[in-house]
């Protein structure tokens, strides 16, 4: 999406058919320099008519017929100066479907008063992905996209700084319908091994460090606990590292992602009603992923580490069974009593080895780790559990700035005792249906030593919410992309 500035008078003169598109707050007048009296009285009878307030969060489109604007999408501001961002992004979530059905390509947003058009480009650049890899196309379906934004006001120069933050917004945003669609690819082509190509992608587009440890290597440095998992696949492991370096003065915060790339749950296998969505349990790789293009891209004064163990929890006659005892590679050992609790012991050596080989500041891991966590917050919060309060407050900032919301979970010395093994160090569950969520978190933080390291769970988050207008329920959200983005964002700018 291309993003600019124009003046109204060279923005009239460009002449190129556009959705104009207007905030409104109830109550003020429809004028708008950017439309013309037909379209000002159509926006003042439908206000007259109830249809359009003006209220926070609205949404009406306009079509004018045979003039040389396609028509009008007017936003509702409310009356609060500086209406929730969350709002805006939903208010443009619900006009995607009146812009598709218009074939609208282009936009010319009305500036001459400032609104929040930053999340409003959000909503739009969310709200119009689509993931039809799989289908075959439709020639009479529109599969154009709104490419083509410029903001319109008298002094376009005053617009710059809105303008580059829309343009940075957007590139996130982007950054999520990638990682969107890596996880909405099936399972039978998302392997541990195409994540590594997809990894490699990155590296290679932004020049950043990668590398990738085989099951070769991992059984060398003793990671069993992730290869206990793989052991029932065709599929082998992978463990996946993107390193991105600012300097050597500067910290290193690392991403560690879950990328499990299908769940069967293994011998303790799952029911199978909804088992297909098990190809999502890959989201925190995805989220991480798609972060390491925005670091990429915007080179922030941080150095920023992404490990991705990938592995995909299979069933066969080799496959790791309840009971099992495996080493972990910090030496702890686990009794696997259920091999559906795969997701922690994949990341439990991949944070060991990452604090053990790079020595970050600080660690964050991303994780459809339990259902428990849809359990306790449904589809509209992620957990998170942390041993640092100043990490988690960054983490809970960066979730209200974004709209990808956090709550946190406590991690009590009470729930580390019922990880406590029968044979071994550790058990890979604790008693059933008791906060579960919280007994993942306890689990990982025997992984990470005293490096300050948050736990987000995402297995509610990462795909299917109702009714967030920008999200279509039928597509994984890209949970974590923008939450991540904007944390390392704000943590490289307050010089952490
Ligand atoms: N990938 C699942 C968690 C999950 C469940 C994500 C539903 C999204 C929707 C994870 O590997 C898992 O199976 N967790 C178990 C752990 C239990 C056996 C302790 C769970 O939460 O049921
Ligand atoms: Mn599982
Ligand atoms: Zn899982």
């Amino acid at each position: 999406m291309e993003i600019h500035t124009s003046s109204i008078g060279e923005w009239k003169k460009s002449g190129v058919a556009s959705c104009i598109v207007v905030a409104m707050r109830p109550g003020a007048a429809a004028s708008f320099p950017l439309i013309d009296e037909t379209a000002t009285s159509l926006l003042e009878s439908a206000r007259a008519r109830g249809a359009f307030s003006g209220k926070a969060g609205e949404s009406m489109f306009l079509p004018l017929p045979g003039a040389d604007v396609v028509g009008v999408l007017a936003i509702g501001l409310g009356d609060n100066t500086d209406p929730d961002a969350e709002t805006v992004r939903r208010a443009a979530g619900k006009g995607i479907d009146n812009l598709r059905a218009h074939r609208v390509t282009r936009l010319a947003i009305d500036c001459s008063v400032s609104w929040p058009v930053v999340p409003f480009i959000e909503g739009i650049a969310l709200g119009q992905y689509r993931f039809e890899r799989y289908k075959k196309p439709d020639p009479d379906a529109f599969s154009g996209e709104i490419d083509d934004v410029v903001l319109v006001c008298d002094a376009p120069d005053t617009l710059h700084d809105v303008r580059d933050a829309c343009r940075y917004a957007e590139r996130v945003c982007r950054n999520t319908n990638w990682a969107r669609d890596l996880a909405n690819a099936a399972s039978n082509d998302m392997t541990p091994a195409q994540l590594a190509l997809d990894a490699h992608g990155i590296a290679e587009k932004y020049k950043l460090g990668y590398e990738c440890l085989d099951a070769g290597r991992m059984a060398e440095l003793g990671m069993n606990a992730l290869l206990g998992v793989a052991k029932g696949s065709k599929q082998p492991p992978k463990l996946i590292i993107l390193n991105y370096r600012a300097a050597n003065d500067v910290p290193t915060v690392a991403l560690v992602g879950k990328g499990i790339t299908f769940d069967t749950g293994g011998i303790s296998i799952k029911p199978s009603d909804s088992m297909h969505e098990m190809k999502y349990d890959m989201c925190g790789a995805a989220a991480v992923l798609g972060t390491m293009r925005t670091v990429g891209r915007t080179k922030p004064n941080l150095n920023v580490l992404c490990v991705v163990p990938a592995a995909e929890n299979c069933v066969d006659g080799n496959a790791q069974k309840p009971g099992d005892i495996v080493r972990a590679y910090n030496g702890k050992t686990i009794e696997v009593h259920n091999t559906d609790a795969e997701g922690r012991l994949i990341l439990c050596d991949a944070l060991a080895y990452t604090v053990d080989h790079y020595a970050p500041d600080m660690i964050v891991d991303v994780a459809t780790l339990t259902g428990g966590v849809l359990v306790a917050l449904g589809h509209y919060a992620a957990g998170v559990m942390s041993t640092d309060d100043a990490l988690c407050a960054g983490i809970e900032a960066a979730a209200n700035a974004t709209g990808e919301r956090v709550w946190r979970f406590p991690l009590w010395d009470d729930y580390s005792k019922l990880i406590e093994g029968e044979h071994a160090d550790l058990s890979n569950i604790g008693p059933p249906r008791q906060a579960s969520s919280i007994i993942g978190g306890v689990f990982l933080k025997e992984f990470v030593g005293d490096t300050p390291w948050a736990h987000i769970d995402i297995a509610g988050t990462a795909w299917g919410a109702k009714n967030i207008s920008y999200l279509d329920t039928k597509y994984a959200s890209g949970y974590g992309v923008r939450l991540l983005s904007e944390w390392i964002r704000a943590t490289a700018g307050a010089g952490a």
